[in-house]
């Protein structure tokens, strides 16, 4: 097995062993925490962060686990809200029932509020020096707060019935998916300490990525069966996608073209860095 498979590897054992365990008299609060985050997913952005420094600053590699998973849990508390009834209404999540399905949309706001902030303290109590925790809190908190993600999230449920111009779409997907994408190389290379430039780089490759990521995910819902993608799909009828503005080419040509500025980006990274991404991301690029 690869060295960085073997990261990967590690890194899903150390999630599954932080679950929570908080006993209470409540029927299924502490089973349904970690719930959705067991159900597995592609863990593509802790993957990009432990990319980065296992690059850039390899013996920080399991120092970097916390706040891999903190990154892991704020993504998968804006799943388990993106799929509530009242936003995007879907019943199977990462091939599973949804927790709103399966226990109720009480329960399911509340581990998503709850993720939300575990994300923070699982943060604050990683082995990391104070200065690099609280850069690594500005960026999740940024890229997956209310200056992105929320922001993202807001527009594309507000919008849904109305079409809207290329331009106020890409603001949608730079929002709602690409700034925390970002923000993964951005903490990987926090906690590598890398300069300033190569921060800075990275978090616009990421924003590159995650723009190509969204628009892959558009062309999955309207491509990939209901099976294989594990949730709903041909559900974004309604939705400003670029699969609805630009049709299914016009998607993938625009993803094409993200994906060949990616690969030129990439480029300018170390050696282990591009070697890494390219192995990751090469999948991603088969649409
Ligand atoms: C789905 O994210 C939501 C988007 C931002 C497109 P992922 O495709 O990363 O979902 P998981 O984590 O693998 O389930
Ligand atoms: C969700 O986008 C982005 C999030 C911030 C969760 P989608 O609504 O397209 O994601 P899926 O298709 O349900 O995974
Ligand atoms: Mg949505
Ligand atoms: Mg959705
Ligand atoms: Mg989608």
């Amino acid at each position: 097995m690869k060295k960085i498979d073997l990261v990967f590897k590690d890194f899903e054992r150390y999630l599954e062993q932080s679950a929570p365990k908080i006993p209470s008299f409540h029927p299924s609060y502490e089973t349904a925490l970690w719930e959705m985050v067991l159900n597995g997913g592609k863990r593509f952005r802790p993957k990009l962060l432990l990319s980065i420094v296992a690059s850039y600053k390899p013996e920080r590699v399991k120092s970097a686990f916390a706040p891999a998973l903190a990154l892991e849990i704020l993504h998968t508390y804006s799943l388990i809200h993106d799929d509530l009834p009242v936003m995007d209404n879907a019943p199977l999540r990462r091939g599973c029932e949804t927790l709103h399905k399966k226990y109720d949309e009480v329960l399911a706001i509340l581990v998503g509020d709850g993720l939300n902030t575990q994300a923070f303290y699982l943060i604050s109590t990683a082995k990391l020096k104070s200065k690099v925790k609280a850069k690594l809190v500005e960026s999740l908190s940024y890229n997956g707060g209310i200056y992105g993600m929320v922001l993202g999230q807001a527009l594309d449920c507000h919008f849904e019935h109305q079409r809207l111009p290329l331009e106020q779409l890409e603001i949608i997907h730079l929002n709602k998916t690409a700034k925390l994408i970002a923000s993964a190389l951005e903490m990987g290379a926090i906690i590598a300490q890398c300069d300033k430039k190569t921060c800075k780089s990275l978090y616009q490759l990421g924003l590159d990525l995650g723009l190509f990521f969204q628009i892959r995910d558009d062309v999955i819902d309207c491509t990939q069966s209901t099976q294989e993608a594990g949730k709903p799909t041909h559900s974004d009828g309604v939705k400003n996608s670029y699969v609805n503005l630009l049709g299914l080419k016009g998607a993938k040509k625009s993803a094409k073209l993200l994906q060949n500025s990616i690969t030129r980006q990439i480029k300018t990274l170390n050696k282990p860095a591009q070697k890494y991404l390219n192995t990751l991301l090469g999948s991603y690029f088969d649409i």
